[in-house]
């Protein structure tokens, strides 16, 4: 299968999917961080962080099988080890054991802000592609963390 099959041009899917990669190896390193947010959460704001986080890890795992079975779509093979994982994505892991609530909450908008950014870029390059499946998708995704973005800033009391 390739990307003719869908009426679009070969040459121009390839940046899309090398985006829609890159992507995938951020959300994999975002959503194991935020599993471990749910896990280590400690304090007096343990019940309602413990369920945020759960939802955000929750979303986030529909959003990479999305995006790989996109890429699959478009006639490509997603990143499937964690070793590619870790050696692409621009999220870097980090320790959640005995880490602040607000820490965690900052830590989780450091990275939405990383995802946020990728997704505008892919919006013009998939649009360029005249790919506008990828582009509805990806737009969908990015509208989910802009809102969490704001929910998350007001949580910590940030402008
Ligand atoms: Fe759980």
């Amino acid at each position: 299968m390739n990307a003719k099959e869908i009426s679009l041009e070969e040459g121009k899917v390839k940046p899309v999917v090398d985006h829609l990669n890159d992507l995938l190896a951020n959300y994999h390193i975002y959503y194991q961080k935020v599993r471990g947010c749910h896990w280590n959460i400690k304090g007096q704001n343990f019940f309602t962080l413990h369920l945020k986080f759960e939802e955000l890890y929750t979303a986030a795992l529909t959003t990479i099988d999305e995006l790989a079975e996109r890429i699959l779509t478009l006639g490509k093979s997603p990143y499937s080890t964690f070793h590619d994982y870790i050696e692409k994505s621009a999220i870097k892991e980090i320790q959640t054991i005995g880490l602040k609530d607000t820490k965690m909450v900052k830590a989780v908008i450091e990275d939405l802000a990383v995802l946020i950014s990728k997704e505008r870029e892919i919006l013009d390059i998939t649009a360029e592609a005249g790919d506008d499946g990828s582009n509805d998708m990806v737009n969908r995704f990015m509208q989910f963390n802009e809102k969490n973005t704001w929910m998350l800033r007001s949580f910590v009391n940030e402008d």
